[in-house]
């Protein structure tokens, strides 16, 4: 389905542990990928490297991406033993909460995340990309990346602000061999809303109804492996909800009337 475009490439995966990421890191095994995997929960990791088709092909590297400290602490560990080829950005939270409910430290927490982590372990790989003429970085966005959203204020933020610097970092190093594939997932079945940071910064531990009738992380997770293998810049994938994405460029009014009156979280 992707040619041999993942076979003995090695993908840092972020968030492996979870949703999304567990889905992408099954399907990346079986496409004969070298995985690095990282999040939280080290059980959680091993059960998901239990479940790969080449368990012994996964190396896991538990880290909080929201201590900077502890991001750079893990990026010099897996460089010091790994040649990463794409770094997978996938590692994230969400929010539901009104941004006049929402503490600052809320927000910062999201940034941290959702954002900070990522422009650190890119800084933090490009030297080696740059030296080998090669590297790939494929990061998840969102919907909430291209248009703001009731209860997400924090989310959206940092969701936008992954489009401006990997766009940036694209146009600085196109021509010495980085590629970027940004994705822009909707509503995917995960654990993403459960999780999500109310406004006193614990999970909402429910699942929203528009998440539970989403797509399956499996079938996402091929739509976007595929794209990336095509190094397609921006992949959009989920159901009716990404057309939020075209109505907001080609009909910016539209989409400004429908979101001030839109109350599902
Ligand atoms: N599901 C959707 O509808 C949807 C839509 C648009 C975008 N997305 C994006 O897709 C990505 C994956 O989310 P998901 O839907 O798979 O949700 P999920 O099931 O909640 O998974 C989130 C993953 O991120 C990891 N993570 C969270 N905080 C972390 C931290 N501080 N340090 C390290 N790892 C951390 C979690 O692992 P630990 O708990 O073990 O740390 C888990 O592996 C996120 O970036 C999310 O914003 C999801």
């Amino acid at each position: 389905m992707y040619g041999n475009f993942f076979t003995g490439k090695t993908v840092w995966l972020t968030g492996a542990s979870s949703g999304i990421g567990k889905a992408l890191a099954v399907e990346l095994s079986r496409a004969g990928a070298v995985l690095i995997t990282t999040s939280r929960n080290a059980q959680q990791l091993e059960a998901m490297r239990a479940m790969l088709p080449f368990p012994e092909k996964c190396h896991i590297f538990p880290a909080d991406l929201g201590d900077e400290q502890q991001v750079k602490a893990v990026a010099e560990e897996v460089k010091s033993r790994h040649s990463v080829d794409i770094l997978f950005l996938n590692a994230g939270i969400s929010q539901r909460s009104l941004a006049k409910d929402t503490p600052v430290d809320v927000d910062r927490k999201l940034m941290e995340v959702n954002f900070f982590s990522s422009v650190i372990l890119s800084k933090s790989l490009l030297p080696d990309m740059l030296e080998k003429k090669s590297g790939h970085f494929a990061v998840i966005s969102s919907v909430t990346g291209h248009i703001g959203a009731p209860f997400r204020s924090g989310y959206a933020a940092s969701k936008h602000a992954i489009h401006g610097f990997f766009e940036s970092l694209w146009a600085e190093n196109a021509n010495a061999g980085i590629d970027i594939s940004i994705i822009s997932p909707g509503y995917i079945h995960t654990n993403i809303s459960v999780n999500a940071l109310t406004a006193d910064g614990t999970p909402q531990n429910s699942m929203d109804e528009n998440t539970g009738k989403g797509m399956s992380p499996e079938e996402m997770a091929q739509k976007v492996l595929k794209g990336i293998s095509k190094k397609k810049k921006e992949i959009y994938v989920g159901g009716k909800e990404i057309l939020g994405i075209y109505l907001k460029r080609f009909i910016p009014a539209l989409y400004y009337r429908i979101i001030r009156n839109y109350k599902k979280p």
